[in-house]
């Protein structure tokens, strides 16, 4: 298949975007990278020794994607384009909404226009909200969302389900991710935040290589063994191949629901253990109060994905941490060969 990765150069998209390569796909990725490096998609190729096409565009740019649809034959969208930074989300609601509603829009109805109708969108574990028993299952209903890069991604569901219902051209998967962590076992490929990183495994990995002097752990009261949270966290490496096997599933027509997880809850405390185990890194750490929004703790029921798609996440903690670690390692400042740490600011 000819598949269309938007942004495809950034963390998730550009794991997949080898997976696809290495299934014998084709790739064509749009990324307008105000979040990721072109030299992502030059290390895919290398590790895949194959090429994709790469075009800088934007999603919400309706004459790039008509252009790109006229001049590249598509079969499939993999749409994983879009703002997710939880807090930014909150000071910038307009910008999220812009690009993570208004450009998936804009994006189906280029799609429409050009008659291509199966599409993979990257949906949340955090469309279940806050009131979902854990483990959490696709058929509970979508939740109270706490912050609008939340609400963002459950209106898409709910555009996307609308556009299946009025026209049964249309196969979409709903993907519900979890905590992806990881990195290409390579080192190559790896998750590359800007500035100072919003989630978990990036602060312990730059905390490990020196890039900043301690890890803080929001909250260490709550509801679970240790007081810290709970969440499943999967290899990026599963979670890209999990796009793979959805693809093929993009023949019947519908919105099909898929929570990727690995089914199994760890806390904040166990990771950063089992990090240190691994790495042989000390990460010192100070508990600060809770972060707003924050659930205490959920994991996936991802049996319909075995179930329906043969897809389960194979790999375990060890390889999560010995990759993250590895890719730290070799490349202390990501993509990029300088960077000046007391700019970026560390805390
Ligand atoms: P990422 O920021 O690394 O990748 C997103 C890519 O989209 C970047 O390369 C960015 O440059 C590009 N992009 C952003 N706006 C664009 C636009 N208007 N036009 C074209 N390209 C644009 O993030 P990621 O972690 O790889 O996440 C990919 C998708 O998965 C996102 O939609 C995200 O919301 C979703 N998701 C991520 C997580 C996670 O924990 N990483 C969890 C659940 C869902
Ligand atoms: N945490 C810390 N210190 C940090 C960063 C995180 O203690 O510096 C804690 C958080 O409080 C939370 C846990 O580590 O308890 C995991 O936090 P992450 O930010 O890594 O992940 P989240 O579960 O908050 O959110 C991630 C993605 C969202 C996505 C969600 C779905 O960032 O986009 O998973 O499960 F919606």
């Amino acid at each position: 298949m000819n598949v269309l990765v938007t942004g495809g150069a950034g963390y998730i998209g550009s794991h997949t975007a080898l997976s696809l390569l290495e299934a014998g796909h084709d790739v064509v990725v749009l990324d307008n990278l105000c979040n990721a490096s072109q030299e992502s998609l030059r290390r895919v190729e290398e590790i895949a020794d194959r090429s994709l096409t790469f075009i800088e565009g934007d999603i919400r740019d309706r004459a790039c994607l008509d252009q790109l649809f006229n001049e590249h034959s598509i079969h499939a969208v993999i749409h994983f384009a879009g703002l997710k930074a939880v807090g930014e989300s909150v000071e910038q609601p307009l910008a999220y909404y812009a690009t993570n509603v208004a450009g998936t829009v804009t994006l189906c109805q280029a799609m429409q226009q050009a008659g291509v109708f199966r599409l993979v969108f990257s949906s949340s574990a955090t469309v279940y909200g806050p009131d979902a028993p854990v483990p959490y299952q696709e058929n509970m209903p979508r939740g109270r969302t706490a912050n609008p890069y939340g609400t963002s991604k459950s209106m898409v569901e709910q555009i996307l389900e609308d556009v299946v219902r009025s026209d049964q051209s249309w196969s979409v998967a709903l993907l519900r991710y979890f905590n992806p962590i990881g990195a290409h076992p390579s080192g190559r490929l790896g998750e590359d935040p800007q500035g100072i990183p919003n989630n978990l495994m990036p602060y312990i990995a730059q905390v490990a290589v020196g890039r900043r002097e301690s890890l803080t752990i929001f909250g260490n009261d709550y509801a679970t063994t240790d007081g810290t949270c709970i969440r499943d966290y999967l290899h990026v490496m599963d979670l890209a191949e999990g796009h793979v096997s959805a693809l093929d599933r993009l023949t019947l027509s519908g919105a099909h629901i898929y929570n990727l997880g690995t089914g199994q809850g760890l806390s904040v405390i166990q990771m950063v253990e089992a990090f240190e185990r691994i790495s042989e890194c000390s990460i010192p750490y100070q508990f600060a109060p809770r972060r707003e929004g924050d659930l205490d703790a959920f994991w996936a029921d991802s049996n319909k994905a075995d179930a329906e798609l043969g897809w389960q996440a194979r790999r375990g903690l060890d390889d999560m941490m010995a990759d993250t670690w590895r890719w730290q390692r070799q490349n202390p400042n990501g993509y990029r060969t300088n960077i000046n740490t007391t700019s970026e600011g560390t805390s």
